[in-house]
């Protein structure tokens, strides 16, 4: 079986035959189709990246029919039950999990850079109290980049470890600060000897010089919801993270622009969209009318916590999530959004229109209603997805920037303007 594509162009009828690797086919090969010599050649045209690979990668596997979700070949269901964040972390980074010594090493290492200079603080105190967190959080990743002036030689290996370790220990951090000052609270400093969940909820809560001793169920719920959230592959942030990091920007401001793409409701802000959806809903007996709205809305109104590009099965991350979600209200009582949603989703699975167009629960659609129980504010949610992503985006970018194929990230366009035409002057202008 020959390992190629052959296309006839009907309007010459030449002959091409393109190399297929890995089901694809290499998209400058179109180039090679043309009608005169002198001709641009063909371009595929695939608006929001629809069937586009971008790059190769070694990091995380999705089969979105089977629902299925790997980092490093791990299943995410095994990672959840018997891994942590931070070992997750090491093995999206290095690519096998640690051995104990290396495991005590790396958790060291990072909780060692888990301070920020403290003149960030000026920028924190500029922003209103009412301030979107998320807003907070992008421009403080930015600023970082103000303290790292070495950042700028991006392909520095030392340098590479150290942005590594650095982002994914002082997201917990500024993100602990956003929310303080949204309390008028003063920020409070990392501790040694905490876990990194643990480290980050005593930032949010310690009061009056008492650390704060989480619940044990709920710290491991957070970091099971922190591994859920680790990576994604190729989605929104991680391509836009990939995208500025590839004009060689340092990774600090390419985080930035990540966090940016990540806060709209279609990616990591559905989360805080599902609280509100719920809130709006009520009651149990309003779904229905909620549904038929989202039906005969054209798309204008959603199921938010529903659909996904890539999975056309049920989100493996919502399965757990909704299990975790027991766990949780064993200990904080139960939601009663809990109802709503699990109720809305019961109708919503037995629907036409979301079974003809495979919609299922995505990792939105139960994260909230537990974060909701643990305290955490509406509009901080997309922060807590945004901690744990940090971890996929350095390693993406770094992928990316180790990969020799990789070059500025630059798509075509097909122009469907004006022709040239002169510049009239103002007083011809009709
Ligand atoms: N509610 C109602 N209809 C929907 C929904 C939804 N949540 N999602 C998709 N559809 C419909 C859509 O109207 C379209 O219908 P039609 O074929 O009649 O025009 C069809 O399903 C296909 O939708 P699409 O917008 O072409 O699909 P997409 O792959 O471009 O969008 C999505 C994926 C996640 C943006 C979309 O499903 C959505 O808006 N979901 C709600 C927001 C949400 O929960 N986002 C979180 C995603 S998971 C976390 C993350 O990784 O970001």
């Amino acid at each position: 079986m020959a390992n190629t594509l052959t296309i006839t162009d009907n309007r010459t009828g030449k002959q091409y035959e393109l190399p297929i690797e890995h089901d694809t086919i290499r998209a400058m090969e179109l180039r090679k189709i043309k009608v005169k010599d002198d001709d641009f050649g063909m371009m595929t045209y695939d608006p929001a990246f629809m069937n586009t690979a971008s790059c190769v990668s070694k990091i995380t596997f999705i089969d979105g029919d089977k629902g299925i979700l790997r980092y490093r070949g791990y299943p995410i269901e095994q990672l959840a039950e018997k891994s942590s964040h931070l070992e997750v972390a090491y093995l999206l980074m290095h690519g096998d999990l640690p051995t104990l010594p290396q495991l005590k090493e790396w958790t060291a290492t990072i909780m060692g850079h888990t301070a920020v200079f403290d003149q960030l603080k000026n920028v924190l105190t500029g922003f209103p109290h009412d301030a979107h967190p998320m807003g907070m959080l992008g421009s403080l990743v930015a600023a970082l980049s103000t303290y790292y002036p070495e950042s700028r030689k991006i392909s520095d290996p030392a340098s590479m470890k150290l942005h590594v370790y650095r982002l994914i220990a002082k997201m917990p951090t500024l993100s602990a600060w956003c929310f303080r000052h949204r309390k008028g609270l003063a920020p409070v400093d990392p501790e040694n000897g905490l876990s990194y969940t643990g480290n980050f909820l005593n930032m949010l809560y310690k009061s009056s010089g008492q650390r704060y001793t989480p619940d044990p169920v709920l710290e491991r719920a957070l970091d099971i919801l922190f591994i859920l959230h680790a990576d994604h592959e190729q989605n929104c942030s991680t391509s836009t993270m990939r995208a500025i990091g590839s004009s060689q920007a340092d990774p600090y401001v390419s985080m930035s622009g990540a966090l940016s793409a990540l806060n709209g409701s279609l990616h990591g802000g559905a989360n805080e969209q599902v609280l509100l959806m719920l809130k709006e809903i009520g009651s149990k007996d309003h779904i229905p009318a909620f549904i038929k709205e989202v039906k005969e809305g054209n798309g204008e109104k959603r199921l938010m916590g529903f659909g996904h590009r890539v999975y056309k099965n049920y989100d493996p991350r919502a399965k757990i999530i909704k299990a975790t979600a027991d766990q949780v209200f064993g200990v904080t009582g139960r939601n009663p959004l809990l109802d709503i949603a699990l109720e809305l989703e019961r109708i919503a699975l037995q629907d036409e229109y979301f079974v003809k167009r495979k919609l299922y629960p995505n990792v939105d659609f139960y994260s909230g209603i537990i974060y909701q129980a643990m305290g955490f504010p509406t509009d901080f949610f997309t922060v807590l997805f945004a901690i744990p992503r940090a971890a996929g985006w350095i390693v993406q970018w770094s992928e990316m920037i180790n990969d020799p194929e990789q070059k500025i990230a630059r798509p075509r366009q097909v122009y469907l303007g004006s022709d040239e035409r002169n510049y009239v002057p103002m007083n011809q202008r009709k």
